[in-house]
């Protein structure tokens, strides 16, 4: 990772980062890691006026409470574009710049999208434990259940913005018919927009979750979406698990009125009902962006944001 010369600059540091991240900060700056302390609210009530910066994740984000703490804060860097745990107002009302990092993992949040989509219509996972424990060998050729056809489907997702619109051009390979739901129509897209939520679960085969997370979209898949989406649709989320009321999802698919779900995000993470352990659900641990060559990038936009605002009062990616 490329590092800028070291200053005395001191950061706070919330949350487990990527190791060379940690260590890319530390030889740039002072660096003080915030779970080290044994009471984090007393270090900084005591110690809170010693930093400038915050280097963080979109895991943890930086409550209301710790920015008032941190009295001379000037800036917030986050590994990961969800805002969802990061107090943005209460930062913008003091005027602290918050650099994050978008478009950078696009490619593979879609992509694991689209794992998920295509292994729970073909019921990849399960086919997979179904070799292994023998059922194969033991049951012979054509035993194992016929999947959903996901080439020429429809595909309904659920907030176009960066990540999604790299979905939908995932989609487009695979010949899908395409539409989207978001609040406001997004003026050079391709693809229908629905401004019924209901309605594109009812026309959907697919409905792919990419929203924001936070207030604003909690338990919008509901009851009454999954309902519509019906005994032959599948759902995916890869946005957050605050986005689908999981108590609603657990049931329809107990009561087999949707007929699977792929999930990269839970509302609980990292617990997650029991009941959600099922053949047709295939469950992932928080991973859509996780791979070598997109978290290395986001780690170096965590590190060059800082740099640039330190150096010329401006980031690469700010949070408007
Ligand atoms: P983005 O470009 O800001 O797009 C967000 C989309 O959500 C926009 O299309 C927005 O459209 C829509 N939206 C917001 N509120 C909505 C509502 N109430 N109803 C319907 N649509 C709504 O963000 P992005 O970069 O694509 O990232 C999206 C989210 O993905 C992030 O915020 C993060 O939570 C999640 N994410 C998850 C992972 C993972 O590891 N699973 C990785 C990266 C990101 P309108 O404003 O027009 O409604
Ligand atoms: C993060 C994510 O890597 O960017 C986001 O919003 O959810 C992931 O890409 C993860 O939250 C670790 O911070």
């Amino acid at each position: 990772m490329n590092t800028p010369p070291p200053t005395s600059r001191n950061i706070l540091q919330i949350g487990r980062l990527l190791p060379s991240l940690e260590e890319a900060l530390r030889q740039c700056y002072t660096v003080c890691f915030l779970d080290d302390e044994p009471d984090p609210t007393a270090f900084l009530s005591d110690q809170g006026g010693r930093f400038v910066g915050v280097a963080t994740s979109s895991l943890f984000g930086i409550s209301a409470e710790e920015i008032d703490a941190l009295p001379e804060l000037k800036v917030i860097s986050c590994f990961g574009v969800g805002l969802d745990k990061i107090a943005v107002a209460a930062a913008h009302a003091r005027g602290i710049a918050i650099g994050y990092t978008p478009d950078i993992l696009n490619d593979c949040v879609a992509d694991t999208a689209f794992a998920l989509l295509l292994d729970v219509a073909r019921a990849t996972p399960e086919a997979d434990r179904y070799v292994r424990a023998g059922l194969w060998a033991e049951r012979g050729a054509n035993s194992f259940h016929l999947g959903r056809k996901v080439s020429g489907a429809r595909l309904g997702i659920v907030g176009l913005g960066r990540i999604g619109r790299t979905v939908a051009r995932r989609a487009i390979g695979f010949e899908m018919d395409i539409r989207y739901h978001a609040r406001h129509p997004v003026a050079d897209a391709a693809w229908p927009h629905e401004p019924s939520l209901i309605e594109l679960a009812r026309w959907a085969d697919f409905l792919v979750v990419i929203t924001a997370g936070g207030p604003g979209t909690r338990h919008l898949i509901n009851a009454d979406v999954l309902e519509a989406l019906g005994p032959q649709g599948f759902l995916i989320n890869v946005a957050r698990g605050s986005v689908v009321d999981e108590q609603a999802l657990v049931h329809a698919l107990a009561e087999k009125r949707i007929a699977g779900a792929g999930l990269d995000v839970f509302e609980n993470e990292p617990q997650i009902p029991n009941a959600l352990l099922r053949d047709n659900v295939v469950l992932l641990p928080h991973i859509a962006s996780a791979t070598e060559e997109t978290r290395q990038a986001m780690a170096q936009r965590v590190v060059d944001n800082l740099e640039c605002f330190f150096a010329e009062g401006r980031m690469i990616s700010t949070v408007l």
